[in-house]
């Protein structure tokens, strides 16, 4: 059988299953397999047997809704890659926006974006709730010289952290969030968080691949999705210095419900849409 035909099978498999992006996924995992980039798949030699049960397989556990994610090893995220599997949170491309604000923030400071701040200097970022670390990758990938501090609670997702954020001079810890860094509380220039925020009742409304393989610690916060902002806001207030700056992604329902949570201490709070244009995160400035 010729990759052509591979696809058009897995294809139709994969939307039977219903599967969003069924020819994407069909086409990534024939990558994987055969090592052959996406856009040569057509072009390039017919796959070997061995290629083709490999496949098969792939394929199959995909329309179990298995993460694609979880069936290559990795997921892409800004400019860099972060191993993934049972155990870790998969990075989204809606968080990409969300990091890419921190490294905006962060580049001001370390004086090499567009409108560097007067006195700028080394900036210190910490990534509240890291999962596979995929904030704090992007940030000390995309800013050199910032100091970035990650946390994770979960036993599982830390061993990826740790496998991720390895070298890179990220200073990971295991612990909770609400407690974390008190040796840099008032010392912080950004906060960053991806936290859970779905709430209980929302089940039936999650997809297989979320539901059944991203932890339960990386989704769920309470009754109004929000335990788990809350908990961030009062980190944030405690780390951050005076001027520094708090982003905070958040569900698409949370546009309103989700800044009220800064309303009370703090200056400049927005919310921000994703590529798609639903309200994403918030952020929020501490009083200079
Ligand atoms: C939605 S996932 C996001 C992971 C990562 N930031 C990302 O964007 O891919 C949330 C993560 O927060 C972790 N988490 C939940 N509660 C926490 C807490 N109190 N302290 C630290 N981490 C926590 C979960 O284990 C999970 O890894």
């Amino acid at each position: 059988m010729n990759a052509r035909s591979l696809l058009t099978d897995a294809e139709a498999l994969l939307a039977e299953a219903g599967v969003a992006s069924p020819r994407v996924d069909a086409e990534l995992l024939l990558s994987h397999v055969t090592g052959v980039p996406r856009s040569l798949l057509l072009v390039a030699a017919r796959p070997n047997d061995l290629q083709r049960r490999s496949y098969t397989e792939l394929v199959e556990a995909r329309a179990r809704r298995v993460p694609l994610q979880h069936l290559v090893g990795s997921a892409a995220f800004r400019f860099v890659d972060l191993e993934v599997g049972p155990g870790v949170f998969v990075p989204r491309p809606e968080t990409e926006v969300l990091a890419g604000w921190a490294v905006n923030q962060a580049l001001r400071i370390s004086a090499q974006g567009p409108e560097p701040l007067p006195g700028g200097g080394s900036p210190r970022v910490v990534d509240l709730c890291t999962g596979s670390g995929a904030i704090a990758l992007a940030i000390v990938h995309e800013v050199p010289g910032a100091t970035v501090h990650a946390v994770e609670l979960d036993e599982p997702a830390f061993g990826w952290a740790q496998r991720n954020l390895s070298g890179t001079g990220v200073d990971l810890r295991l612990g909770d969030a609400a407690d974390a860094f008190a040796d840099l509380d008032g010392e912080v220039d950004i906060v960053v968080s991806n936290p859970p925020y779905i709430p209980l009742d929302a089940w039936e409304s999650v997809a297989p691949e979320v539901r059944d393989h991203d932890p339960a610690l990386a989704l769920w916060s309470g009754d109004d999705g929000l335990d788990a902002m809350r908990m961030i806001e009062a980190t944030a207030w405690r780390l951050l210095k005076p001027g520094g700056a708090v982003g905070v992604e958040h569900a698409d329902a949370q546009g309103e419900s989700a800044p009220e949570v800064f309303g009370r201490h703090w200056a400049d709070v927005r919310d921000h849409p994703d590529l798609a244009g639903r309200p994403r995160f918030v952020t929020a400035r501490k009083h200079l």
